[in-house]
C-alpha cells in the first residue's frame, strides 16, 4: 500500500515536473562514507541542489576540512528567475577553519539549469558529482555527466537501470549501484504543497512532510571493494532442471530469486533487475535486458499476437514480440497472458538481466 503510493506520489511528480525530494542526511553519511579517499583535494559540485534545504551541502559543508577538499559549490534551480551560487574555498573569516562560515553567495546569470552554460562551466571545472537530480530529467542529468566525463555519486530510481540509455553504461561496466542501499524504502522530506496520501508518509513535530519511496538506489562509477565480492552460489541445475525453465523467444533459464542462480550453468541466465545489487563484474558479465529490442533480440517473432486479460478480453499484443515470454501448454486463468497464431499460452515474466557466470 504505502510503496504503491509513494510510486503514485513520484509519477505526479515526475509529470508535473516537481522534483522537490530531499535526501535525509543519515543516507547520505551511510553513502558516502565509502568514499573519502575519493574527495581528497578535489572539487565537489553540488549542481541539483536547493543548499538552503539540501543535506548534501549540510554534509560537505561541516566536513570540508575532514575530508580534505579542495572546493565545494553548490548551484540552487530557479524555474524562471536567475539564481545563485554557494562556494567554500577558503578561511575567509580567518577563525583559522573553513566550514560554512566560510560560504561565498554569487548570483548566477543563469537560472542554475543544470545545462545551463553557466552550470555546465563549473562542471568543467568539478572533479565529482553529487546529488539527487531530478527525476523527470535523470537520463539528460546521466548523459551530461559522461559527456563531460565526471566522476558521480547521484541517487536515483532502481528502475532507471532499464532506460536503453542507462542500460547501456551498465552493461559497458561505465556505472553500477553504490554501496549501502539495497532494498527497502527511503524517506524523502517534500515541501508542503505536496499531497501525502499513504498511511507510510507522515508529517514531523516541525511540521515538516515525508513521503517514503521504493527502489531507491546510489548511481556511481567511483569503484569500491565490497562490488568485488563474489555472490555465494549454492544451487544446482543440472538434476533441477524443472526449477529454471527456459524461455520460449531466447536461449536462457530464468531465475526470480538473485540467491536462486546455479553455480553450475555457463549459458545465459535471465535475472530480476535487483541482481545489481550482488553483481561483481569478475563473477558475471551482463548480456542483456529483456524488456525491449533496443536491449535483447528475440530468437523467435509471435505471428497475429494478442493480449488476453484479467477478463478474457483481448487487445493487441504486439508487446510479447519485444520481452521474453514463457510458453505455457496450459491455459492461464485469471491472469494477463498472450496467444500468437504460431504459439500455445505465453506470459511475460517482470524486466530479466540476461547474465552469464564467467567463472565456469
Ligand atoms: C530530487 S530534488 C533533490 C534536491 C537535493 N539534491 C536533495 O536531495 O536534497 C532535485 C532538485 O533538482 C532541482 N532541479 C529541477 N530541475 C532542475 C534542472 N533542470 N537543473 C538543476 N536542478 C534542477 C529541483 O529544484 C530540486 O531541488
Amino acid at each position: 500500500m504505502v510503496n504503491k503510493s509513494s510510486n503514485k506520489n513520484l509519477k505526479k511528480a515526475s509529470k508535473a515536473k516537481k522534483d522537490e525530494f530531499y535526501t535525509q542526511l543519515s543516507d547520505i553519511e551511510k553513502e558516502l562514507v565509502h568514499y573519502k579517499a575519493y574527495f581528497k583535494g578535489k572539487i565537489i559540485f553540488l549542481n541539483c541542489d536547493d543548499p538552503e534545504e539540501s543535506h548534501f551541502w549540510k554534509y560537505f559543508s561541516e566536513n570540508f576540512e575532514h575530508l580534505d577538499l579542495k572546493k565545494l559549490v553548490s548551484t540552487h534551480f530557479e524555474k524562471e528567475k536567475p539564481s545563485y551560487k554557494l562556494e567554500i574555498v577558503k578561511d575567509i573569516n580567518k577563525d583559522g577553519k573553513i566550514n560554512k562560515l566560510d560560504t561565498v553567495k554569487t548570483k548566477l546569470k543563469q537560472n542554475g539549469d543544470f545545462r545551463s552554460p553557466e552550470c555546465i562551466k563549473i562542471l568543467k571545472e568539478a572533479d565529482i558529482v553529487i546529488t539527487n537530480p531530478p527525476f523527470s530529467l535523470f537520463r539528460e542529468y546521466v548523459a551530461q555527466l559522461f559527456e563531460y566525463n565526471k566522476k558521480f555519486i547521484i541517487i536515483g530510481n532502481l528502475n532507471a537501470l532499464t532506460y536503453k540509455e542507462i542500460f547501456k553504461l551498465v552493461k559497458e561496466e561505465k556505472i553500477w549501484f553504490g554501496q549501502s542501499i539495497h532494498s527497502g524504502d527511503r524517506e524523502f522530506r517534500v515541501p508542503e504543497y505536496y499531497p501525502l496520501n499513504s498511511a507510510g508518509n507522515r508529517i514531523d513535530e516541525n511540521g515538516n512532510k515525508y513521503i517514503r519511496v521504493k527502489g531507491v538506489r546510489w548511481f556511481t562509477n567511483l569503484d569500491y571493494k565490497d562490488r568485488h565480492d563474489d555472490l555465494i552460489l549454492y544451487k544446482e541445475y543440472y538434476g533441477n532442471e524443472s526449477d529454471y525453465p527456459k524461455y520460449d523467444n531466447y536461449n536462457a533459464i530464468n531465475v526470480d530469486i538473485t540467491k536462486n542462480i546455479p553455480m553450475d550453468y555457463k549459458g545465459a541466465i535471465g535475472v530480476p533487475i535487483t541482481f545489481m545489487d550482488k553483481y561483481n563484474p569478475e563473477q558475471f558479465e551482463i548480456v542483456a535486458l529483456g524488456n525491449s529490442r533496443n536491449n535483447f533480440t528475440p530468437t523467435k517473432d509471435y505471428i497475429n499476437p494478442k493480449k488476453v486479460m484479467k477478463d478474457g478480453s483481448e487487445k493487441n499484443g504486439n508487446a510479447i514480440n519485444c520481452v521474453l515470454a514463457f510458453e505455457t501448454k496450459i491455459k492461464p486463468v485469471g491472469v494477463i497472458h498472450y496467444v500468437s497464431d504460431n504459439s500455445k499460452y505465453l506470459i511475460a515474466p517482470y524486466a530479466r538481466i540476461i547474465i552469464k557466470n564467467k567463472k565456469i
